[in-house]
């Protein structure tokens, strides 16, 4: 049996979950352990303060009011731009459009650069993975304007293939959108070689981030990447939140995709002028209470150092991956070389929603099913399967009591 490791002297994970007030909560009677980030993840408690804060203190609407409430929240739902423009080492704070979550993002590019720059033949590559939100889309987008959708096959390990990628671009090729982390295998795709494939080609990139921003160190300077898409909920900031990051040129060749109030400079009956960038793109009124939550959140990881999560969370999952291998009836699904904390697996024939319920009554909390890739599965050739994802607050404890309960499971079925 493997031992469990230490806790790293430089991480101090039991002040971590003390930040969030949800973890000491037990269900069934039990101790509940949180094994669902990767679908949302728990709140810390500077972000329930901010949400509270802004209602109870300095909540008014945004970029309108000349008043003295409305100019304090507007400042400090511009100071989120800021902080999310420093998160991700973007150039300026106006190439962060806040948008509600990664699936309204994905449409925002889809909608305004897509449908203003694609034409009927014209290629998009996806890859495998990909979320349902970064495929429907752009299938919409197919039904409207004829253009071709071409996938980026992958290995039964669940490895990204970087040469069939390059035999997919060629001139014909004008965007790429792959997921930076897979929200099923963990896989961490090479997106900085993508990018630079890409470009070549003379395709623009597009990044779904939702699962790496929370993971990883990410700068999209470095990546070089002309979209790179966030969701707040999964940052461990408010449900509701997110943000587009986009180069300000192509920001600045982008018509808008939803009008309203807030995007516009002026309008009478025959006409309307846009507001500039980023506003341009967010009409109507936004999660204020929810985006300044997300500014507090994004100040709270890198208060644990991306670094330090990411080593945190590779310790994690490769106990994990220790400790389920030694029961014989799992089977891992997704064994990339390069890995976030995502760990799928089966058991024997049994049903993934039976496990799911078994562990749920030891107070295990995963996600079973297709995990909104079924693409992905088809490949794999699952209907579904258990998935369970680590966060900045789970423990060597946290993998035990996972373990236990799969092996529970084994007794009582398979
Ligand atoms: N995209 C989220 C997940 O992977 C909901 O569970």
């Amino acid at each position: 049996m493997a031992k469990s490791p230490a806790a790293s002297a430089a991480y101090d994970v039991a002040r971590v979950r003390a930040d969030f007030p949800l973890l000491s909560r037990t269900v069934y009677g039990k101790k509940l352990i949180f094994l669902d980030s990767a679908a949302s993840a728990q709140k810390p408690r500077a972000v329930i303060d901010a949400v509270a804060r802004c209602y109870e203190n300095e909540y008014a609407n945004v970029h309108r009011g000349v008043y003295y409430l409305s100019q304090k929240a507007t400042d400090a739902f511009e100071a989120v731009r800021e902080k999310m423009r420093a998160f991700l080492n973007a150039n300026e704070t106006r190439e962060i459009v806040f948008v509600r979550n990664g699936t309204e993002g994905m449409n925002l590019v889809a909608q305004s650069w897509g449908a203003s720059h694609l034409k009927a033949g014209d290629e998009i590559v996806l890859s495998t993975f990909e979320h349902h939100s970064n495929i429907v889309p752009w299938q919409m987008l197919r039904d409207r304007l004829g253009v071709v959708i071409k996938v980026v096959p992958m290995d039964e390990a669940g490895n990204f293939l970087l040469g069939e990628y390059e035999k997919l671009l060629s001139p014909k090729t004008k965007l790429v959108a792959v997921t930076h982390c897979s929200n099923v295998l963990g896989t961490i795709t090479p997106v900085r070689e993508i990018v630079r494939l890409a470009h070549r080609a003379g395709a623009k990139v597009l990044v779904d981030g939702c699962q790496a921003a929370p993971r990883l160190a990410v700068d999209v300077r470095d990546l070089d990447c002309d979209f790179y898409v966030v969701t707040g909920h999964k940052m461990y900031g408010p449900s509701g939140t997110g943000a587009v990051y986009a180069k300000a040129e192509i920001l600045e060749a982008m018509p808008p995709w939803q009008g309203g109030g807030g995007m516009i400079r002026r309008v009478t009956f025959e006409k309307t002028e846009y507001a500039e960038i980023p506003y341009r793109f967010e009409a109507g009124t936004p999660h204020i209470a929810g985006t300044i939550g997300l500014g507090a959140a994004l100040d709270y990881v890198r208060g644990l150092g991306l670094e330090a999560i990411e080593r945190h969370e590779a310790a994690l999952l490769d106990y994990a991956t220790r400790r389920l291998s030694e029961i014989n009836s799992v089977r891992l699904v997704g064994t990339a070389a390069e890995k976030s904390a995502i760990l799928s697996f089966n058991i024997g024939e049994v049903h993934p929603h039976d496990v799911g319920t078994v562990l749920d009554r030891e107070g295990v909390a995963v996600r079973v099913g297709h995990h909104c890739a079924q693409p992905l599965m088809d490949r794999l050739g699952l209907v579904a399967a258990v998935r369970a994802s680590f966060g900045v607050y789970n423990t060597m404890a946290d993998v035990d009591r996972l373990h236990d309960a799969v092996l529970k499971v084994q007794r009582f079925f398979a």
